[in-house]
């Protein structure tokens, strides 16, 4: 379809995927998928699967890029040659993506306690499997759930998800075909304890009104983002906790060794 042919993307108040306009796309988060990393996360938001993995605090290398009094933070964001329709398998990072590992690397600057770790780097790395629009937001609630799990400190865990406006609609998580057709597409991080806004980048236009009325749309679904954050970090202690409830099993007994006699 030529971006010209605008597609209608509200019809009868839903939208095409059938969402109302503050309604999230079903979300799953998992911790700990992956066993080398020090923290690590899978994320399925939509059609989105988005695999986050946290290395460090180490030695920052090379040398130059540590700062004697704070962890330096990097971050990659890639999409997989096969994660759209669009090609991403021929060059090595591109405008797009450099921005995105920017951006994810400013909002983790904001809650890690990098005063703990100087001289140090903690390196974040978000693969982009399969994309359907609001990528960015996806990779870094996939990483904040990487870094809580692998118990690097933080102020917070922080989530993202995209705002927008179709027409007269604010709208909340805009899809791919709804974020190139839309009027407005505005991903945000949040830090919800600190409700401090980490991330505000905007495609469009949207009034100082409309932007105050999508925030707290996007701050309701925050709650539902950070409870499935913390469900997940928690889930694998939930499992162990689970299978010692009765308490915890007895040690197979080992055969005593015959003491020598002592004589009398
Ligand atoms: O993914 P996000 O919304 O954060 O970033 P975007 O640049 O607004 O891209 C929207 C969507 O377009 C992505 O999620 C991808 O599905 C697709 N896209 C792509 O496949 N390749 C690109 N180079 C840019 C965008």
């Amino acid at each position: 379809m030529a971006k010209s042919e605008k597609p209608e993307l509200m019809v009868n108040g839903k939208r095409l995927d059938g969402r109302m306009p503050g309604d999230l796309r079903p979300v799953r988060i998992e911790s700990g998928v992956l066993k080398n990393a020090a923290g690590s996360a899978y994320v399925e938001w939509g059609s989105n699967k988005i695999l986050a993995a946290v290395y460090g605090p180490r030695e920052a290398l090379p040398k130059h890029t540590s700062d004697p009094e704070k962890a330096v933070i990097k971050c990659r964001y890639q999409m997989a040659p096969f994660s759209s329709l669009e090609e991403h398998g021929r060059t090595g990072p591109n405008r797009r993506a450099i921005e995105i590992s920017k951006v994810t690397k400013e909002v983790f600057e904001n809650v890690i306690i990098r005063e703990n770790f100087p001289g140090s780097e903690i390196s974040i790395f978000v693969e982009v499997l399969q994309s359907d629009g609001g990528t960015r937001a996806a990779g870094i609630t996939a990483a904040a759930v990487a870094l809580a799990g692998s118990g690097i400190p933080m102020t917070d865990i922080p989530y993202a998800v995209s705002i927008g406006k179709i027409g007269e609609h604010i709208v909340i998580d805009l899809n791919k075909i709804e974020d190139n057709y839309s009027d407005a597409d505005v991903p945000i991080a949040i830090s919800p304890r600190q409700d401090k806004i980490l991330l505000l980048q905007m495609d469009g236009n949207m009034t100082r009104e409309e932007v105050s009325k999508a925030l707290s749309m996007a701050k309701e679904s925050g709650k539902i983002i950070t409870k499935l954050q913390t469900d997940a970090l928690k889930a694998p202690y939930l499992k162990i906790s689970e299978k010692y409830k009765n308490g915890a099993p007895s040690l197979p007994q080992q055969p005593r060794e015959q003491q020598p006699q002592q004589p009398k």
